[in-house]
C-alpha cells in the first residue's frame, strides 16, 4: 500500500462539476424519477460516510425515499466486521434482482468496508450481475464522477483497489439528524488488532487539518447542533500525521473553546493511546461529555497480547482508576469479543472479573467472527459454538444487571439532558439523553425537542431512563 492520497479542492471541484452534468441528465427524467435511496449498515463511521454520498446525490438533484421500488439510484453502504453484517447484505442485495427487474433504468451501488475485500467484490462481480457500481471506501470521494460515467455509457465499474486511503475536504453533506452531528476527525486505522478487518478495508491513519475540523464544528454550533460526536477508528491517536504534528487532547481544547451551548463526544478510543493528559482535558473543558468508550475487548492477558492489543488488563484497569479519580461520574461502555480463537474458559473469568471491577454503564458485546485475512482467521479455534454463546449469554446477564443497578441509581436525581427525539409512547413522548448519553424516555410535549432541560428521573429499567420535565 502507498502513501495516503490528499484529494486537491480542485478535484473535490471537479467531482462537483459532475454532480452538476448529472443534474442536467436528471432534469430531463419525469420529476418523480429523481429520487435515490441510500441504506446504511455498520458504525457511525458509514453514517458519517452515507451523510456525503447523499449530500453528492442532493448535488446530482435527487430527492431521498425509503421505498426501493420508487430510486432512480441505490446505494447500499456496506459493513465487514462480523459475517454477518456481510450476510445481510449479500442476502438483501440478492433480492434486489427482481427490483430491478421491474425497473431496469435502475443503478444499483454497493460502497463501503465489505466491498473493499477482495472476496466479497469478486462474489459480487461474478454472481451479483445486477449490481452496477462497487466502490470502497478509498473511492467515496469521486462517487459523481462514477454516476455520471454510468448513466452515459452504462456497463459496470468496480473501484476497490487496495490502497492507503484518501482524505478529501469540501464533500457536499446531508444529515440525517437536526440536534446530534457526527464529525470524523481522522480516518483509517494503524492498530492492526489479530480479529480486525478495519485497517484492511479503511487503510492508514489520516487526520483531517484541525482548522477544517473546527470550521465544521463551528458552522454546526452555529445552525443549532447541540451534540457533536468527534469520530475516528482510533482518535487518541489523532494528529501524529499532520503537517504540524498535534495531539487529540489539544484539538479537544480547541473545539471545547467553540463558544455556544453544546455537548463534545468521541469515539472510538483505544486504551493503549488513552493518557492522563486526555482524563485530565475531559475534567477541565466543561463542554466535554462526562463518558468514555473504551474497549477492552477481553480480560485476559495471554489473550490480549495474541490480539495484539498492546495493553494489559492491569493498565486498562490503572487506567479506569485515574479517570474515576478525576471525574467521579463518568459513564463507561466498552466492547468486547467472546470466543476469540483459543480463549479459554477460565480466560473468559477474566473478562467477566473486568465487569465486576469496572462496572461499565453499557456494553456492547460480540462473538468473535473470523474475517478473511486478518491473522486470527487461521489460528486455532477449538472451542465449541456452543460454549461460546454460554459464554456471552453470562456476560450480558452480568451485565444487564449491573446496568440495572446503575441506572436504579439515578432514580430521584434532577440532570440538565439535551432532549433529541420524539417517541410514539403515549406516556413518555420525548427521548433525552444525560450528560453521560444514557437514554431517558421523558414525559413531555414536543416543543422541547432540541432544547437542554433539567429533567428528574423517576424510574428506569436495564436499557433506560424514565423521567419528566423538571
Ligand atoms: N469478530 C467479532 N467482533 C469484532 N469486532 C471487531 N472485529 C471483530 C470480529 N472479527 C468488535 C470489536 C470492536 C467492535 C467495533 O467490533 O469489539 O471494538
Ligand atoms: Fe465501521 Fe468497521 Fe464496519 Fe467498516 S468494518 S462499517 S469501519 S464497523
Amino acid at each position: 500500500m502507498d502513501r495516503t492520497t490528499v484529494i486537491s479542492s480542485a478535484e473535490v471541484q471537479a467531482q462537483l462539476a459532475h454532480c452538476r452534468a448529472v443534474a442536467q441528465l436528471a432534469a430531463q427524467w419525469p420529476e418523480e424519477t429523481r429520487l435515490a435511496f441510500v441504506d446504511t449498515y455498520g458504525c457511525q463511521q458509514n453514517e458519517a460516510d452515507s451523510e456525503r454520498i447523499r449530500g453528492y446525490l442532493k448535488q446530482m438533484g435527487f430527492g431521498f425515499t425509503d421505498d426501493e421500488e420508487r430510486a432512480r439510484i441505490i446505494v447500499i453502504n456496506t459493513c465487514a466486521i462480523r459475517e454477518h453484517a456481510e450476510q445481510r447484505v449479500f442476502g438483501n442485495v440478492g433480492a434486489l434482482v427482481h427490483v430491478k427487474r421491474r425497473h431496469p433504468e435502475q443503478l444499483i451501488c454497493l460502497c463501503g468496508c465489505m466491498v473493499q475485500q477482495p472476496h466479497a467484490a469478486k462474489k459480487l462481480r461474478e454472481s451479483y450481475r445486477h449490481v452496477d457500481l462497487v466502490f470502497g471506501p478509498h473511492a467515496l470521494w469521486k462517487f459523481p464522477e462514477m454516476v455520471h460515467a454510468l448513466l452515459t455509457q452504462r456497463g459496470r465499474t468496480f473501484s476497490v483497489e487496495d490502497e492507503a486511503g484518501s482524505i478529501a475536504e469540501g464533500i457536499p453533506v446531508v444529515r440525517q439528524d437536526s440536534i446530534r452531528a457526527w464529525v470524523s476527525i481522522m480516518y483509517g486505522c494503524n492498530n492492526f488488532c489479530a480479529y480486525c478487518i478495519v485497517p484492511y478495508v479503511r487503510g492508514r491513519e489520516r487526520s483531517r487539518r484541525p482548522e477544517d475540523i473546527l470550521a465544521e464544528v463551528r458552522q454546526l454550533v452555529e445552525e443549532g447542533y447541540k451534540d457533536i460526536t468527534l469520530l475516528g477508528q482510533n482518535v487518541n491517536s489523532y494528529g501524529k500525521d499532520l503537517e504540524k504534528p498535534m495531539d487529540f487532547s489539544a484539538l479537544l481544547e480547541q473545539v471545547n473553546a467553540i463558544p455556544g451551548d453544546f455537548l463534545i463526544r468521541f469515539m472510538t478510543s483505544h486504551p493503549k493511546d488513552a493518557t492522563q493528559k486526555l482524563f485530565e482535558t475531559m475534567a477541565r473543558c466543561e463542554k466535554v461529555a462526562p463518558v468514555l468508550h473504551l474497549p477492552f475487548q477481553a480480560g485476559n492477558d495471554r489473550v490480549l497480547k495474541v490480539m495484539n492489543r498492546r495493553h494489559t488488563r492491569a493498565e486498562y484497569l490503572e487506567k479506569i482508576k485515574a479517570l474515576k479519580a478525576l471525574i467521579p461520574d463518568i459513564v463507561l461502555t466498552s466492547d468486547i469479543i467472546v470466543g476469540f480463537p483459543g480463549e479459554t474458559a477460565e480466560e473468559f473469568e477474566d473478562t467477566l472479573k473486568v465487569l465486576e471491577e469496572v462496572r461499565f454503564d453499557a456494553l456492547f458485546t460480540f462473538i468473535y467472527s473470523p474475517r478473511h485475512g486478518t491473522p486470527a482467521a487461521s489460528m486455532d479455534d477449538p472451542m465449541s459454538r456452543e460454549e461460546k454463546l454460554a459464554n456471552f449469554n453470562r456476560l450480558t446477564a452480568l451485565q444487564d444487571a449491573i446496568s440495572e443497578e446503575k441506572h436504579a441509581a439515578y432514580t430521584g436525581k434532577t440532570l440538565r439532558c439535551l432532549i433529541d427525539g420524539l417517541s410514539d409512547d403515549a406516556r413518555y413522548g420525548l427521548t433525552a439523553r444525560t450528560p453521560g448519553n444514557r437514554l431517558v424516555r421523558v414525559a413531555g410535549d414536543p416543543s422541547a425537542l432540541g432544547q437542554f432541560r433539567e429533567v428528574k428521573i423517576t424510574g428506569s429499567n436495564k436499557w433506560s431512563l424514565f423521567g419528566e420535565l423538571a
